[in-house]
């Protein structure tokens, strides 16, 4: 007699098989994240249904008939983010961490879209119809024909919206919704990929956009790790510093725009206020030229972006000196700790190093390296840069400087915000230079020993 097939045991983190539970998966040593598969159906079973498939219709690749209008919020922030506004029928998927303005920013998107005539219905898990109508009186947004339904179990959302037919839905928050057909928790990750896959199976047939709500765990992963975002068309992470009023909407993923676009807001007294000019918000609470502040003109997604970089360095107690990079990819900064002192021989050992992206912003572009190294050496050597300079370059491990992408937007943005200096990897020339002195350096020493007389 055939033996039934082993249980099979998946991590639903990085998908590897094993044949028994475990506590930790070996492949990706991520905890608790192994769970059991149901068996493929195999042998006679799996015969039977073979040839059992009915032919799909085939189409061709030019389009038939005109692209559905994309609707807009009037938010412009939020329709910039998605690519020019949403896409019909499209799932969305917004992460943060809790308490940083989710359903804040959601509200407000959703009653901007019913004002503008759309059929939109909010469904709130985390809080009672009462606790968002009063959110929406404190936003100003009560006359909005937004509808709401203070809801948990999906069975009976998808009854309503296959009854209403909205042109939206917003499902505020994917970890409280329960789905019948699992027999897990709320939240766990069985539960939370079977509640999205039926949403997001729901829009694509009815041709309801939907945007899913998710709180990213401690470490930076929307529960259960990542399951949801392969499923969706769009992922936008909401960010920001706690303390800080700036908040970041970023697309991670888009099918239907561009990726690492990103949305400015401030968060207010009465909702989130969009930010028009955020460059000149990120830069407003710089004082006068101090040692270890460098400006770097960055870009973040199709658009310029202005930020300030700080460091400081300080005499380190006996032991291993501190790296902390707040804003900043930590190894970035070793990186180019090491070809400072590899390339131009200035060493930072014995010295604490802290490095700070004023405002709240994180930056991941590897042009923000020589602005890095331009605060480092300018907080090391206790001279500060001009106070009209901005700063930008890749610096490879040679010690080489790499040009970038968008020199001249990022040099246009700097001359709108009154810079009239920039310093830049050579080969910079050609671009649009009017009113701007670009000051172009080969390689990392010749940078230092001209701005600072060092190295
Ligand atoms: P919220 O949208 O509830 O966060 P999330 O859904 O991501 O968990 O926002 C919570 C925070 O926002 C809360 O700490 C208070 C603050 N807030 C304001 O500062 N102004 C406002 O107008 C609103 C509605 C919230
Ligand atoms: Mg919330």
């Amino acid at each position: 007699m055939a033996r039934p097939p082993a249980p099979r045991f998946a991590c639903q983190s990085c998908g590897a098989l094993h044949t028994r539970w475990a506590g930790r998966c070996d492949a990706c040593g991520a905890w608790n994240t192994i769970a059991e598969e149901a068996p493929l159906t195999a042998g006679p079973a799996a015969r039977a249904l073979a040839g059992r498939g009915r032919t799909v219709a085939l189409s061709g690749l030019a389009a038939e008939g005109p692209e559905p209008p994309r609707a807009a919020s009037g938010l412009a922030e939020f329709d910039r983010v998605l690519g020019g506004g949403l896409v019909p029928a499209s799932a969305i998927l917004v992460g943060g961490d809790p308490g940083i303005g989710k359903s804040t920013l959601l509200l407000q998107a959703a009653a901007s879209f019913a004002r503008r005539g759309l059929n939109c219905l909010y469904v709130s898990g985390e809080e009672a119809a009462a606790q968002v109508r009063m959110r929406a009186a404190r936003l100003g947004l009560s006359d909005a024909p937004l509808r709401l339904a203070a809801e948990t179990g999906l069975r009976d959302i998808l009854t309503t919206l296959e009854a209403e037919r909205p042109d939206l839905v917003v499902i505020d928050s994917i970890q409280t919704l329960w789905s019948d057909i699992v027999e897990a928790a709320p939240g766990s990750v069985a539960q939370v990929r079977a509640a999205a896959h039926e949403t997001v199976a729901f829009a694509k047939r009815r041709g309801t956009s939907v945007i899913l709500v998710g709180h990213v765990t401690k470490d930076g992963q929307i529960a259960g790790p990542r399951v949801v975002e392969h499923m969706v068309d769009t992922v936008l992470y909401f960010e920001g510093e706690r303390g800080h009023q700036f908040r970041i909407l970023r697309a991670v993923k888009n099918r239907f725009g561009p990726s690492d676009e990103i949305g400015v807001f401030e968060m207010t007294g009465a909702g989130l206020a969009e930010v028009a000019n955020p460059s000149a918000l990120f830069l407003s609470a710089r004082g006068a030229a101090v040692p270890g502040s460098a400006v770097f003109a960055g870009i973040e997604g199709t658009r310029p972006l202005l930020c300030e970089i700080q460091a400081l360095v300080a005499p380190a107690p006996p032991g291993t000196p501190r790296r902390t990079a707040v804003g900043l990819d930590g190894g970035r900064l070793s990186t180019i700790l090491a070809v400072l002192e590899a390339r131009c021989g200035i060493p930072f050992a014995g010295r604490d190093v802290f490095l700070n992206v004023a405002g709240g912003l994180r930056v991941t572009e590897p042009a923000a390296d020589l602005a890095v190294a331009a605060a480092l050496v300018s907080a090391r050597e206790d001279v500060a840069l001009p106070p009209d300079c901005v700063v930008f370059g890749e610096i490879s491990l040679s010690g080489a400087l790499r040009p970038v992408a968008q020199t001249e937007n990022r040099l246009k943005e700097a001359r709108k915000l009154g810079f009239t200096k920039a310093v830049a990897p050579a080969s910079t020339t050609g671009t649009g230079t009017d009113g701007i002195r670009v000051q172009e350096m080969p390689d990392l020493a010749t940078f230092v020993g001209a701005l600072f007389g060092a190295g």
